[in-house]
This record gives structure tokens, sequence and C-alpha cells, in this order.
């Protein structure tokens, strides 16, 4: 375990000791993989352009630099070559001695190799007066090179910025009121940095969260930016790393409703296909979830992981307003809409939808009727029951369900377990669907189970169609997926490797009327998902199937860059020479007593704090 940690220690080190100035990424022309490995070895990544002194991508021609600029509303006039040669102005300087101030600080904090640390810090830098559109080799060549290359030979376009704030773009609020915010935020992250968190060693770390804490009290408002830095309430250790993974998000945060706001936005960017839009608010959302105090003032949110200028921003609109006018925008579009109902299709990505939509369809009548051939025959179930799945399924009724599933488990072979995982085992009242691990201590027993389970499900008349249905791990033998290290990522591959089945249930015995008559069957249709894993790695499927959705993310990010791993839900393995890393077996590689302390050991060998389900609501 020791080795592995100074490996990756070293790894992230790579990149992120090197003083890259503030960088925004272009996505055109990268694929999701890559554009993903980017954002994470980026140590001063932001989302916002307006904050970019470099705008990296690929991109060599400067026609096409200008367009990627107009297409994220940065207007500019270029600078000319000659003058880039001429010393920086003293604007420029200033924003880079604070820049390189700022993320200097952070630097012996125990999570400061992650980007999204040092993006809060620098977020609430002010504009700076020119960016340079730079091709994607000056990057990825100063990584391999450990130094930063000189940047001119790189350059595409360098324009003066004009007079256009994108607080405007973005934003209504008047002029002075985002300067105030701006100057506010930007004295909370030097504060911050004067005063580096506390060692992990001591108590505070151990402190269990209580679900109603008090909130220290706020002493009303002065003009003095240093007065108002400390009655700011402190931000909670857990809320100084970047990974959701290590912090506890409830079900029903203090700060709901603005996050239903933000989620409103989020849901927009994934119609739309804004792949780095869905990520920035993904990890807002997540960091906002975990805050245990109702934000009294936008200060408190640009100090968060993942929430910057905007963010703060954003809440001081609702905070002003009630509502956010983007949200409210795209609640009113009617294209979204239509992207909307088609994404909740089963079985139709945001891709389809689109697809779909550009094809002229604009409701599920047109589908049926113009387009029903052209539909694969999982969308084709997934319309016919369009209405039954949108229904919620109530606590009760997943457990009937899941009990129902245990139970033909046993028929076929004794001495199954179950764990219900999903929305229900986070809390939630009533879920979109049932899923369930099922495992069996002996090996040999969870081998080519699922074909088994299905048929018996079937024959009973539960399960009336079978969506999916993945065998994968049996006919490797059950053993975690090979992994050949770094190199041969394919993208998408390998998220699940588990059996498992995705099927269409109906209860199959409704109540007669007196007559005896029986009628069609009035119960509704569900999705449940049953998945099989192997005893040795049923921690990981557990853990893998009840996380909400950025928690898994954070967690996998976790394990690649700060433990050298790559954790999947059908097992976890060394990114140095892929081989099978067991965490939950005991000292003497006694296999785990059940599956629950077996996801307890995963948390524990990976150096995690355990949180319980409930604390994993990230959405
Ligand atoms: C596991 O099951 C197989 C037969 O299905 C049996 O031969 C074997 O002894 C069992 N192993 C253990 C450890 O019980």
């Amino acid at each position: 375990m020791h080795h592995v940690d100074t490996r990756s220690r070293k790894r992230s080190a790579s990149s992120m000791t090197l003083g890259f100035p503030v960088i925004f990424l272009l996505s055109t022309n990268l694929g999701s993989k890559e554009l993903q490995d980017l954002e994470e070895q980026i140590p001063t990544l932001t989302y916002d352009i307006h904050e970019a002194e470099v705008v990296l991508g690929k991109v060599s021609r400067k026609e096409r630099a200008l367009f990627e600029l107009r297409k994220h509303k940065l207007v500019t006039e270029e600078v000319d070559p000659i003058e880039r040669s001429a010393p920086a102005s003293p604007a420029r300087k200033r924003a880079k001695v604070l820049t390189t101030a700022l993320a200097s600080s952070d630097v012996d904090s125990d999570t400061a190799s992650d980007g999204e640390v040092q993006r809060r810090l620098i977020g609430p830098v002010p504009v700076r007066p020119t960016v340079k559109v730079v091709r994607l080799a000056w990057f990825t060549e100063s990584v391999k090179a450990g130094e930063v290359l000189p940047i001119d030979d790189y350059v595409v376009y360098e324009g003066r910025r004009m007079p256009t704030t994108p607080v405007k773009v973005v934003q209504p609020l008047p002029a002075e009121k985002v300067a105030d915010i701006m100057k506010r935020a930007l004295a909370d992250a030097g504060g911050q940095s004067r005063s580096p968190r506390p060692k992990s060693s001591q108590g505070r770390r151990g402190e269990t969260y209580t679900s109603h804490p008090v909130r220290p009290a706020l002493v009303r408002q002065t003009t003095s930016e240093h007065e108002i830095d400390t009655k700011l309430p402190p931000i909670p250790d857990y809320l100084l790393t970047a990974y959701s993974c290590q912090r506890p998000t409830r079900i029903h945060p203090p700060n709901e409703a603005f996050i239903e706001e933000l989620a409103k936005i989020k849901t927009a960017r994934t119609l739309t296909g804004d792949k780095i839009g869905v990520r920035a608010y993904s990890s807002a959302i997540a960091a906002i979830a975990a805050y245990p105090y109702t934000f009294q003032t936008a200060q408190e949110i640009a100090r968060l992981p993942g929430c910057g200028n905007k963010i703060a921003l954003l809440f001081q609109e609702f905070k002003d307003t009630g509502q956010l006018k983007e949200a409210r925008e795209d609640e009113a579009d009617p294209k979204l809409a239509v992207l909307k109902l088609f994404y909740e299709i089963w079985g139709v990505a945001e891709t389809t939808a689109r697809d779909f939509y550009n094809r002229g369809w604009r409701d599920l009548d047109d589908i049926v009727e113009y387009g029903w051939e052209t539909l694969g025959r999982v969308q084709q179930i997934g319309v016919k029951y369009y209405d039954e799945f949108q229904l919620k399924i109530p606590r009760a009724e997943v457990e009937s369900i899941s009990n129902t599933i245990l139970a033909h488990a046993n028929m076929i072979r004794e001495g199954f377990q179950m764990v219900i995982v999903g929305g229900y085992r986070r809390g939630k009242l009533e879920s979109g669907d049932v899923d369930v691990v099922l495992s069996h201590p002996n090996e040999t027993a969870t081998q080519h189970f699922i074909e088994r389970i299905v048929v018996s499900l079937e024959k009973d008349k539960y399960i009336t169609h079978t969506l999916s249905l993945s065998t994968t791990n049996s006919e490797r033998g059950q053993a975690p997926v090979s992994w050949k290290g770094n190199a041969k990522v394919k993208a998408g591959a390998g998220f699940d490797t588990l059996d498992k089945a995705l099927v269409v249930w109906q209860d199959p015995v409704w109540a007669t009327t007196a007559t005896g008559e029986s009628k069609k069957n009035p119960n509704p249709h569900r999705r449940v998902d049953i998945i099989i894993s192997p005893w040795k790695t049923a921690g990981c499927a557990v853990l893998g199937w009840t996380s909400g959705t950025t928690f898994q993310r954070d967690l996998r990010r976790y394990c690649k860059k700060e433990r050298s791993l790559k954790f999947d839900s059908s097992g976890i393995r060394s990114r140095a020479d892929g081989t099978w890393v067991d965490l939950e077996s005991g000292p003497d590689g006694v296999p785990a007593p059940d599956m629950l302390t077996a996801e307890r050991r995963v948390f524990a060998g990976l150096a995690l704090e355990w949180r319980p389900p409930e604390e994993r609501c990230t959405g």
C-alpha cells in the first residue's frame, strides 16, 4: 500500500507543480476521454473563458481561434505579434503574481494536487487584459519536458479583451455589485490561504457531522472586508477536498432550493451536449450539497471547491429574485422540452434525443408514427412503457420486488445474499427503478447465475421483457477485468463489467373482481436491474451501485490520482501493472463475512473515511 501512495504523489506532482497560467480548454476536436484526461492534468483549469490567460485547444489557424473565441462570447482585438515580445503590462504582471501566490499557498495542502482546489483559489482573479489561443502541444510537451515551455512558438492568436464584462453575458447584476463580490471573494481566498487547514492527525478530522449543526452567528456586515472575512462561517474540513467521496452529502441539504435551480441548468447542459458545463455544474452542486449551513452571502460560495465567481453570482441572483433567469429560460425553451421528453425514454441517450429532434420529431406520437421501424427493440419498449416508467416506486414495493428476486436465487441455490442498492439505499422515499446486487460466498455459485435467475423469474411471469443481459464477467471466469495500464484506456469501456440483467418487471398477481373474471394486469411495469457479483469483489459492486453519480465520478478520480488505482464495480486494479488489488479479504486472505463488511473494507483500503449511503447523495 505504501509504495502505491508514493507513486501516486510522484505522478500527480508531474503536471501539478508546474507554474501554468490559468487555462481554458476548448473541447473542439477532442474525444470525451481525451478531454477528461486533459482536464485532470491541467492544474490551473478554469471553466470560465473570461478568467483565462490561455485558451488551449486543437486549433492551428487564426481564423479558427477567432471563431472559438466568438463562440464563447469573448470579444478581442488582435495584439500585433511584435508587441507580444514586449514586456508585460503592469496590470498583467500583477494578475500573474497574484495567481502564483494564491496557487502556491495551497501546495502543501493534502488535496492541492487537484485542479479544482486551485481553481477555487484563482477563480476570482480579475479579468486579464489579453488572452492567448495556444496549440495543445504547448501543454502536452511542457508536461513531458517537466517544465513550462516558452509559449510564443505555440501561440495561434493573441487578443486584447474588449471592454465587455463577462458578467454582462451571464448576469444582469449591476457592475458595482459584481466588483464588490469579486473583491470580497478574493479577500476570502486570501484569508483562506493565510490559515492552512489543520493537519489530519489531530482531532478535528475525526469529528462526526451532525445533522443539525449550529451555524455560527453572523454579525451584520460592515464595510471592512477583513471583518466580513472573519464573520463567514468556517468551511468544514471535508469541504477543503475536491473529491465529493470524502464528504458527507445528505439528501436534503440546507441549500436544496438553490441546488434545484442549478440542477435545471445542468440538465439543459446535458441535453445540449455541453460536457464541460455538466462537469462544472456537477462539481458545484456536489460541493454545495455538502455545505452544512444555509448560505447568507455569495462570498460563502466562492470559497467552496468547484464553485467560482460564477456560481457565487448565480447565488446572488437566486437570493435577490428567488430564481435563476437561465433556469427559467431553459424551462421555457421549446426545443429543450422536446429533448428532455426524448431523453426520458429508457434506452435513449442525449445524442439519440438530439438525433430524434433533428429528424423533425417533436413528441412520442411522431416517433411511433414516423420512426418506429428505425428504433431498436429496447427503445421501442422504452416508448411503449414511457408513462409507467415515469411513475416512482415506493420503498415497500422496492423491498417486495427485491425479496422475490432473493427468494428465487435461493430456490436455485441456497446461500445467496443481497443488498438493495441505488436511490433506495441512499434513503429515497421513492425510486425510479430497483437495483439489487446478489452474491454468494462460493464462487461457483455466481458463475453464469444471471441466466438462471432471469429464466426462473421469466417462468414465474415477473419479468415481462429483458432489455439487456450481460454475462461478460462469467465469460472471463469472474476475474476482475484485465487492465493494461493507462496507455490502453478505451473511452466508455469497463464502467461496469459485472454480470447483470436489466429487465421490465410486473407483479403477475392482482386482485380479481367479485365474479372472478381476470382482466388485463393493472400493475405498473417497473424497471429492475439485477447485478451479480462474485464474493471477492462484492464490496466494490455494492459501493459502485449505491453512490450518487458525482460521488462515483470522484471516487474514480480519487483512485486514479491519489492511489494510482482503477476503481470499477467489478474490482480494483493497479494502474502500474494491471493486477487485481484485493481490499476486501481479511489479513489471512479470509473472505469478508458479508457484503456490507466488504464495502467498508473498500473504503478503509482506499484510505477513505466510511460514508454511510445516506451521505452519498451528491446528485
Ligand atoms: C463450492 O461449490 C462447489 C459445487 O458447486 C463445491 O464442489 C465446493 O466444494 C464448494 N466450495 C466450498 C468452499 O464450499
